[in-house]
């Protein structure tokens, strides 16, 4: 195994898009930052430092972390941030993690551009469980904006108005030919009929879950968020925010240029979303060695912004291998049900509260709406045993059982904030029901636990029912995921096993809008017995809050 050395120095940079430059945070003045490309087994020793005038984190999404959560990066949650000027440095192995993960910002919305992909490739020697491609091509899907991104964020903090939506989706960081000034910059993919080629397709969109198709080509699913899956052939994935897909595609298409394209999949009834699509171009080499033409490339058709169904299949059609399935946890010892929504609080009239009547949004789980410690972070205080910052009840089940995805009465639209974790015990199995709500509007909540995969064994639309949805639980070839698309209006059930000990574990939607207004808990895993089991002490230069 190797050892590879990194310096990230995170600063602004002036980028232009859409016909218009302004000043967004890079890593290294790159957008999208630099891919990553590392072997499992290898080391990664990434030294941060912030010529940024904002405090940034850095979180690589998927990774493990096993018995170094000081690397996870979610700000406040394993670390203070990194503040202007000051340097931290990231050091991790990846232990059993093969595919395609991604890096990103975990502090404000800074993950707009803040961020790039994580590419694990086989040990030395072991091949793919897939035939071998010619092209290797991270994908990378995002959102930009034509404003200042900390300025969405205050509007999406403080009123009660759904935030500015983005003005393009991208594709590594250019929105395409079908946006104005933009062709000049489409990404594109050269390939000689017949090749094999491996797409690495990452939602790194802020807010949105997105469908992405090509143009005439039949695409294989082999692997999601860095495990791999059986092969299955589909026309269209779906990524929510946080997912990444790994795809085989054969170019065995007339020689021409053809179309990948992304697009909303806006399942919130009435909410608004961007509803452009973003393109890069397939491009067939001719035989005397130019490229196949200069005629406009072939568009694919794109499944309607509210295709649950494609959705629904996609994801069903997602099977883990017989040595993953082999781990899926049978008993249980946690049984939690949470339910996941959005709602409204009553605020004092100011700068800070500018929804209609008085409030502001809020989002919760089991009602809890989610704050975040400013004096220290959640993992300091637990490992140093500092009182006062958190406290470990968070509720395992509702307090309050209600018509999830019905028409919920008024008085249940207010959550309460709390900085609450639920603690499990080293090796402790867990089981999570997650329940969407209709608490002002159903939608899909891709959510994400840090520090753990999962298997997905089971999901539906409606009210969880505890007496006959269990026995159609998937428990053969569940997928296994790090982040699970919560259907809208419905539920999802995961299992996982506590075994990354000593460490607090956020647990999220990765819409950051929703995330921002605390839809989101921490687990607390508890140290085992034993080296292995127990967490290495903090870097010395873990940042100060
Ligand atoms: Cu990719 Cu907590 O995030």
């Amino acid at each position: 195994a190797e050892t590879h050395y990194h310096d990230f120095v995170v600063e602004a940079k002036p980028v232009k898009r859409l016909c218009r430059t302004h000043n967004i945070i890079t890593v290294n003045k790159k957008f999208p930052g630099p891919t990553l490309t590392v072997r499992n087994g290898d080391t990664l020793v990434i030294k941060a430092l912030n010529k940024a005038r904002y405090n940034v984190t850095l979180h690589w999404h998927g990774i493990r972390q096993m018995r170094t959560p000081w690397a996870d990066g979610p700000e406040y949650v394993t670390q203070c941030p990194i503040q202007p000027g000051a340097t931290y440095t990231y050091r991790f192995t990846i232990e059993d993690q093969e595919g395609t993960l991604w890096w990103h910002a975990h502090s404000k919305w800074l993950r707009a551009t803040v961020y790039g992909a994580l590419v694990i490739l086989p040990k030395l020697g072991s091949p793919y469980p897939f035939p071998k491609p010619r092209h290797e091509v991270p994908i990378i899907l995002g959102e930009w904006w034509d404003r200042d991104i900390i300025s969405v964020l205050r509007q999406a903090l403080f009123t009660g108005a759904a935030p500015n939506v983005s003005d393009a989706y991208t594709i590594n960081g250019q929105p395409g030919d079908l946006y104005r000034c933009s062709s000049k910059g489409t990404f594109k993919v050269s390939v000689n009929s017949g090749d094999r080629v491996l797409l690495r397709v990452i939602n790194a969109a802020l807010n949105q879950q997105l469908f992405f198709t090509i143009a005439n080509h039949q695409l294989t699913v082999v692997g999601a968020d860095a495990i791999y899956h059986k092969p299955f052939a589909t026309r269209v994935i779906m990524l929510g925010p946080g997912q990444t897909t790994d795809v085989l595609l054969t170019a065995n298409q007339r020689p021409a240029r053809y179309y990948m394209a992304a697009r909303a999949y806006a399942s919130a009834r009435g909410a608004p979303f961007d509803n452009t699509t973003t393109t890069a171009v397939l491009e067939y080499n001719t035989a005397r060695g130019g490229s196949s033409s200069t005629s406009r490339p072939l568009l694919p058709r794109l499944p309607a912004f509210n295709d649950t169904a494609t959705a629904t299949a996609f994801e069903n059609g997602l099977r883990s291998i017989p040595s993953e399935a082999a781990k899926v946890p049978t008993k249980i010892d946690h049984s939690l049900f949470f339910t996941v929504g959005l709602g409204f609080v009553n605020c004092n009239p100011g700068p800070r509260c500018q929804g209609p009547n008085n409030t502001r949004f809020a989002a919760s789980m089991n009602n809890v709406s989610f704050v975040l410690p400013r004096r220290t972070s959640l993992l300091q205080a637990y490992y140093n045993n500092i009182p006062g910052i958190f406290t470990t009840d968070f509720p395992p089940v509702p307090p309050l059982q209600f018509n999830y995805t019905g028409n919920v009465p008024r008085s249940l639209w207010q959550p309460r904030f709390g900085t609450k974790l639920y603690k499990l015990k080293y090796g402790s199995t867990v089981q999570i029901v997650l329940q969407d709500t209709g608490i002002f509007s159903t939608e899909d909540h891709p959510i994400h636990l840090h520090g753990y995969h999962f298997f997905v064994v089971g999901q539906g639309f409606g009210n969880f029912n505890p007496r006959t949805d269990p026995a159609r639980f998937n428990l053969v070839d569940p997928p296994a995921r790090n982040t699970i698309d919560v259907p809208v209006g419905g539920w999802a059930v995961i299992r996982f096993v506590a075994d990354n000990p000593g460490s607090v574990w956020l647990f999220h939607c990765h819409i950051d809008a929703h995330l921002t207004w605390g839809l989101a808990m921490s687990f607390l895993v508890e140290n085992g017995i034993g080296e292995l089991q127990t967490v290495e002490p903090p870097p010395a230069d873990l940042p100060r809050c």
